[in-house]
């Protein structure tokens, strides 16, 4: 019964995700004390259901922002970013006021697995795209994939799981720039067409790839787990170092349950938010909406 559904899933995606955005990961070894249940969606509105409807929906996702700032197409999700009600000043590298963006979380969390999100954005600089792995206690794990509008040639990935050690988060430390590859329909590779990002994550590394290509890896920085896994996969060993999340004598490495979280959001204030970013956004450029979009999600397991 078990292997028959997921036939089906695996049906389901191969017949639904155009073949421009196709991947093809490796097949997963299931992980051992991992809570996690495969799931796929492009997106109906009843995938969706409003701020304020907390945990009594049903939906595998729900607002933070207003329903005004995101639409379930069925063909994708939309997340807006509008321009502030207010006549913006840029003075000293910053935004005086901020655009209102879109925040989203998934209703139900997990503990290891593989999230693929065929995303793509708007390139306006000072605007961040982001689709992270989120825990919910507060300065909790993170794993994220972020889109800088100021820079459509690339994506970032990065990692944050505070220890005790730490006198001061590490921000930056972990993570990294990716190119984006190019593809039959985005000759230039950006993030203004769709491609497939995934993030795979077990208690022994996290991957990321893009249109099934991994390009990252991370392990917890044991070096015997180093030497297990290199043995083990050493055909698909990535290009480059093994990076690991050893740092300060502690351990950075995800544990937590997640959430998935997903968001588009103005970085044109505080300073170092929007050197980073690439901002502050020019409001007298962006001539519509800025929109990012979530073709599909798949969750495996
Ligand atoms: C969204 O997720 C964050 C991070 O886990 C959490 O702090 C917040 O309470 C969540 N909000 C809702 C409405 O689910």
């Amino acid at each position: 019964m078990f292997s028959l559904s997921l036939l089906g899933l695996y049906f389901l995606c191969a017949l639904s995700i155009p073949t421009s955005y196709a991947f093809h990961l490796p097949p997963l070894r299931r992980v051992s004390g991992s809570k996690c249940s495969p799931f796929w969606t492009t997106f109906p509105a009843s995938a969706v259901a409003n701020a304020g409807s907390g945990s009594n929906s049903r939906a595998p996702f729900v607002g933070i922002t207003p329903p005004t700032s995101y639409k379930a197409t069925g063909n994708g999700l939309q997340m807006f970013l509008d321009r502030p009600k207010w006549e913006v000043t840029t003075a000293n590298g910053v935004n005086d006021f901020v655009g209102e963006g879109s925040t989203l979380n998934s209703t139900f969390t997990m503990l290891y697995g593989r999230v693929t999100w065929v995303l793509s954005t708007d390139a306006v600089p000072g605007v961040i795209t982001a689709a992270i792995f989120i825990a919910d206690k507060f300065l909790g794990d993170e794993i994220d994939l972020e889109f800088l509008g100021s820079d459509p040639t690339h994506w970032q990935t990065n990692v944050f799981a505070p220890a005790p050690e730490d006198t001061t988060p590490l921000y930056g430390v972990l993570s990294s720039i990716e190119d984006i590859p190019q593809s039959r329909n985005d000759r230039r590779g950006t993030i203004t067409e769709p491609h497939a990002y995934t993030i795979d994550w077990n208690a022994d590394r996290i991957i990321w790839s893009i249109d099934g290509q991994p390009v990252r890896q991370l392990t917890p920085g044991k070096a015997l787990a180093v030497i297990i896994y290199a043995l083990r996969y050493s055909k698909d060993l990535l290009p480059g170092i093994v990076e690991q999340t050893g740092i300060n004598g502690a351990l950075h490495y995800p544990k937590d349950p997640m959430r998935i979280q997903l968001g588009i959001w103005d970085a044109s204030t505080p300073i170092g938010t929007a050197e980073w970013a690439g901002g502050p956004i020019n409001w007298q450029k962006v001539t519509k909406r800025i929109t990012a979009t979530i073709h599909s999600i798949t969750v495996e397991c």
